[in-house]
């Protein structure tokens, strides 16, 4: 499982690049607008937070092929390292994904809520789809059902391009999304915490706490 973080708050992207198997970081234009700040300090500060060798995954404000690649070849200049252009899934978008293949930058095809879409986007040369997954939900659809048939259509035409899961708003959709072969998901660092809790593993770190304080007191191995 690849683990990105959909964030542009550079605490929670300090902190889980720290902590955890971090492979990048993820952004979209509603959750940079959020930072209110900006636009090139603030990704330039993600790419010096997680560095060169990890994903940076930053979206296009273009609608029309031209321009998107356009605009993709600036970030990419910018940002350098390992970099994905985020675009919305459409005409456009698939053009654009076609010319961006030949120039070797990557494309993250996002917005996407069919299989369709995803099968589509892989063809014209997308290194990653993204799948709304909570959205779907919302809508009562089912987001991780969505996310398997992705996987196994991607699968069955032997394509390279990666499911990288988006929109999630627990930790059971991601756990789902993984028990169905999902590539990589973006989360939140809310999220990523939930994943690796549970009251069960507080109780048994406290028991060994306790046993091993009652008979050597604050003396750690460090210390014999
Ligand atoms: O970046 C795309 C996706 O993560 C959006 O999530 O929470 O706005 O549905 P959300």
């Amino acid at each position: 499982m690849i683990y990105i973080l959909d964030t542009a708050d550079l605490a929670a992207i300090k902190h889980c690049n720290e902590f955890y198997p971090l492979a990048g970081v993820t952004t979209n234009p509603s959750i940079i607008a959020k930072a209110k700040t900006d636009f090139w300090k603030l990704v330039k500060d993600i790419r010096a937070i997680i560095g060169e060798d990890k994903m940076l995954h930053v979206q296009t404000t273009q609608t029309e092929a031209e321009k998107i690649v356009e605009e993709a070849k600036l970030l990419k200049k910018e940002l350098g390292g390992e970099f994905y252009v985020k675009i919305p899934i459409g005409e456009e978008g698939l053009k654009a994904t076609m010319m961006l293949k030949e120039l070797g930058i990557g494309v993250t095809m996002t917005a996407i809520f069919t299989p369709a879409q995803a099968l589509m986007s892989a063809m014209a040369g997308a290194s990653f789809v993204a799948p709304y997954v909570n959205r779907l939900d919302n809508i009562l659809g089912d987001g991780c059902e969505v996310v398997a048939e992705i996987v196994s259509q991607l699968e069955n035409y032997g394509s390279d391009c990666k499911v990288l899961a988006a929109s999630f708003k627990n930790a059971e959709q991601v756990h789902k999304c993984a028990s169905y072969g999902c590539h990589s998901v973006t989360v939140t660092d809310d999220i990523m915490k939930t994943l690796i809790s549970h009251p069960m593993t507080d109780a048994a770190i406290a028991g060994f706490e306790k046993d091993w304080k009652g008979v050597y007191g604050d003396k750690t191995i460090l210390d014999f």
